[in-house]
């Protein structure tokens, strides 16, 4: 399936923008501030979670200056089968967002059925020398886009933390901690990290084996791994059980270390992604962002590889079709590896939403593209 329109309806910079497109890639060529990454951003809403600026619904509708609220707003797509995928707040500064599918509200969660926005922005230019944190936040998101269920996983956890550490937290304060209480929560996020831990590894290996698939693009290759217990116990084939047991035991003998740091010390959500510069036998984080952008694409093509149906050595069953999403993709990219990205995208018949300052970093697409002059709120196809 692949979009043919786009609405907007106060959504950020635009008060009401429409664009048709066609089912191959797109450019959106403009300057600073036009309004390029709020498109892209419209899109990314069309599948759970907070979007490609992992910003909150109030923050999204149109302000004009000096308004304090934002509007209510609205962002609307047809697909090619004529079903229609809206999200959107009815009253300003809502705090969650309503989905509609075909104009009945519907859960996030059935957008899955329709599309996989995939999207790969500048902040990720440094993903692997970053923050631990966010790279994982960032493969759970490659994980759960082709298996729901790890985001419930991850849900569950993260909130059973919070209370957890809460819990801890009091109890440094002198009151008591409930003993039964801490069990019953650490023996959720046994599960659940059990179960993420697994998909986790699962996610790895399709994505490893895209990556290995196609040894013949000109960017750079990555090894990847999961750097922690619970995966290394599920690399290793241990049972859901024994790995929730293990995660169990880990939790209750760091609630001192814990109660007093005042942080989680341990257990699946300090677990970081690794990379290996394959070619250069280096850990990707010491790469230049350049590279490291590389690396991301190389990963991000790969995800969109076990995504797709037609090109896929690991198809998700019934998947619908991935979208991707480049947001100043050209960027710190040298003019063989634009060129090799331009030429896969077309390869692999994707409908892809690509931004860039000036209209020339695309050359290598002129003639299997859409080109989109986007300025101060208004989308001219040109
Ligand atoms: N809620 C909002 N209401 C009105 N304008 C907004 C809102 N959020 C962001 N903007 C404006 O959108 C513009 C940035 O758009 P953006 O898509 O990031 O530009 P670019 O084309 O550089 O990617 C800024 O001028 C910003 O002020
Ligand atoms: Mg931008």
């Amino acid at each position: 399936m692949s979009l043919t329109s786009l609405t907007l309806t106060d959504f950020r910079s635009y008060a009401g923008a429409r664009l048709e497109m066609t089912s191959g890639p797109v450019v959106l060529h403009g300057p600073n501030g036009a309004g390029k990454t709020n498109l892209l951003e419209a899109i990314s809403l069309l599948t759970p979670g907070k979007g490609l600026r992992s910003a909150a619904a109030a923050e999204m509708g149109r302000r004009e200056p000096g308004e304090a609220t934002g509007r209510a707003w609205a962002v609307m797509v047809e697909l090619d089968d004529e079903t229609r995928l809206g999200t959107g707040v009815q009253t300003a500064g809502a705090a969650r967002r309503i989905v509609r599918i075909d104009g009945e509200t519907a859960q996030p969660g059935r957008l899955l059925d329709y599309l996989r926005p995939v999207w790969a922005t500048p902040e990720q230019d440094r993903l692997f020398s970053d923050a631990r944190a966010d790279r994982l936040k960032f493969f759970d998101r490659l994980v759960f886009a082709a298996d729901p269920d790890h985001a419930a996983s991850v849900s569950i956890y993260e909130k059973a933390l919070r209370e957890r550490l809460r819990l801890l937290n009091d109890a440094q304060d002198g009151r008591e901690a409930d003993p039964v209480w801490l069990d019953a929560l650490e023996l959720r996020l046994g599960e659940a990290g059990a179960r993420a831990a697994i998909a986790r590894v699962a996610a790895l290996h399709a994505l490893q084996a895209a990556i290995d698939s196609r040894s013949d693009r000109p960017f750079p290759q990555a090894d990847l791994g999961l750097d922690g217990p619970a995966e290394q116990m599920a690399e290793a084939g241990a049972e859901e059980d024994e790995i929730a047991a293990a995660i169990r035991e880990g939790l209750a003998k760091a609630r001192a270390r814990d109660g007093a740091a005042g942080r989680s010390l341990f257990g699946p959500h300090r677990t970081d992604l690794t990379a290996l510069h394959r070619e250069k036998q280096r850990p990707a984080a010491e790469g230049s962002s350049g590279e490291q952008k590389a690396l991301v694409l190389n990963l991000i093509l790969a995800q969109i590889t076990r995504l797709s149906d037609h090109a896929g050595t690991v198809a998700v069953a019934g998947a619908a079709r991935p979208v991707l999403l480049l947001d100043e993709a050209p960027a710190h990219l040298d003019e063989r590896r634009r060129a090799a990205l331009f030429d896969e995208i077309v390869a692999l018949d994707l409908q892809a939403f690509m931004t860039g300052t000036e209209r020339d970093l695309f050359a290598g697409l002129e003639g299997r593209a859409q080109f989109v002059r986007v300025a101060e709120g208004t989308l001219e196809t040109d």
